[in-house]
């Protein structure tokens, strides 16, 4: 018996040493300690020893039993650990490896130009304001003393959305005077972006959606002086000191007397010219248009409840792409739009 035991300890010790996993060690403790395990068959057989040998092979027993049950619990903490290193190994994330790159965009050229405009103009105590592009005829025209039968209302011109031609795609951002003069009174600084809509094929300066930039100014004692301060003051912000302007009389129902406002072409100098060639910035013609302007006239007050005897204004209106084309020095208006990313990343 005694052999047998120790027959019994060596091989579960090599067994046990043996086992590789959690199911290997679950296998040799049912085969070894279990009920109807090897030991437990040799323990049965106590009863057919001696009084004197039974003790002593009792103790024996006890101390292979216990000796299998500790080399199986150091098993299974080796083999336990084991595997999870193995798991461990099999998931590693390598925190090193370079992430795919997020490519981040940034303001469009059109807007750096917007914001660098809208805050001169906030400096100089101007509100900006926004209103609607679906606009009424008599805000776009009438009220702008535009009356019935002018070439710009016509149905080639603008996008109407009745029959009656009431209610229109604004082809302006002058309603905005209108609008801001109804719900303010003088003195009165505004800026109103926005965009504007008329019946334009898109060529290299043309496009039927563009952004306009409506300025007005109204208090006591406003003249055609204050209105060139102004503007020249500001364009030489936005174009630098150096820019040289110009103003030429013009026409517009709504402010009289009108006029528009050049600036010297910046790549020719004015001369039309470049190395012998006419000037592609400005077609040889040494200015570029910037906007239209002039002194609010007396009807277009009175119609909002402004006493043209006791205030006078003035008013303009600039073409943001224009200005972001001066500025950016973008030759085709239709990139402004196309937002192509090759063409964004200049910027
Ligand atoms: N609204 C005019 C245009 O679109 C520009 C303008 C604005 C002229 C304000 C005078 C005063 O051409």
């Amino acid at each position: 018996m005694k052999q047998q035991l120790e027959n019994i300890r060596t091989q579960a010790l090599a067994e046990l040493a043996a086992a590789a996993t959690p199911a290997d060690l679950e296998e040799l403790r049912v085969k070894w300690l279990g009920k109807k395990g090897e030991l437990t068959a040799v323990l049965k057989m106590m009863g057919k020893l001696t009084a004197e040998e039974r003790p002593v092979m009792g103790q024996l027993a006890n101390a292979v039993r216990a000796e299998i049950e500790q080399t199986l619990e150091a098993r299974k903490t080796a083999i336990h650990s084991a595997v999870l290193e193995a798991k461990l190994a099999s998931e590693a994330v390598d925190v090193t490896i370079p992430g795919n790159a997020v490519t981040l965009g940034h303001q469009h050229p059109m807007n750096m130009v917007l914001d660098q405009i809208k805050e001169i103009f906030v400096g100089l105590g101007y509100q900006v304001v926004d209103g609607p592009e679906v606009e009424l005829a008599s805000y776009n025209f009438t009220r702008l003393n535009i009356e019935e039968g002018h070439p710009s209302r016509d149905r080639s011109d603008t996008f109407y959305f009745t029959d009656d031609d009431s209610v229109l795609l604004r082809t302006q951002t002058s309603p905005m005077q209108i609008r801001f003069m109804e719900n303010n009174k003088p003195p009165l600084c505004m800026l109103a972006p926005g965009r504007v809509f008329r019946k334009d094929e898109a060529d290299a300066t043309h496009s039927p959606m563009f952004h306009q930039i409506e300025g007005l100014v109204v208090d006591e004692h406003i003249t055609m002086g204050d209105l060139k301060g102004a503007l020249v003051a500001i364009m030489k912000k936005i174009y630098g000191e150096d820019s040289v302007m110009r103003f030429r009389p013009h026409h517009f129902p709504f402010t009289e007397p009108s006029c528009e406002m050049d600036m010297q072409c910046h790549k020719c100098h004015g001369t039309g010219e470049v190395d012998g060639a006419v000037c592609s910035t400005c077609h040889g013609e040494g200015w570029i248009e910037l906007l239209g302007a002039g002194m609010v006239h007396p009807e277009v007050l009175r119609g909002c409840g402004i006493d043209p005897d006791k205030y006078s204004g003035f008013a303009f209106g600039m073409g943001l792409e224009r200005m972001a084309m001066g500025r950016m020095r973008i030759n085709d208006l239709r990139l402004i739009f196309d937002n192509d990313v090759r063409f964004l990343n200049q910027f």
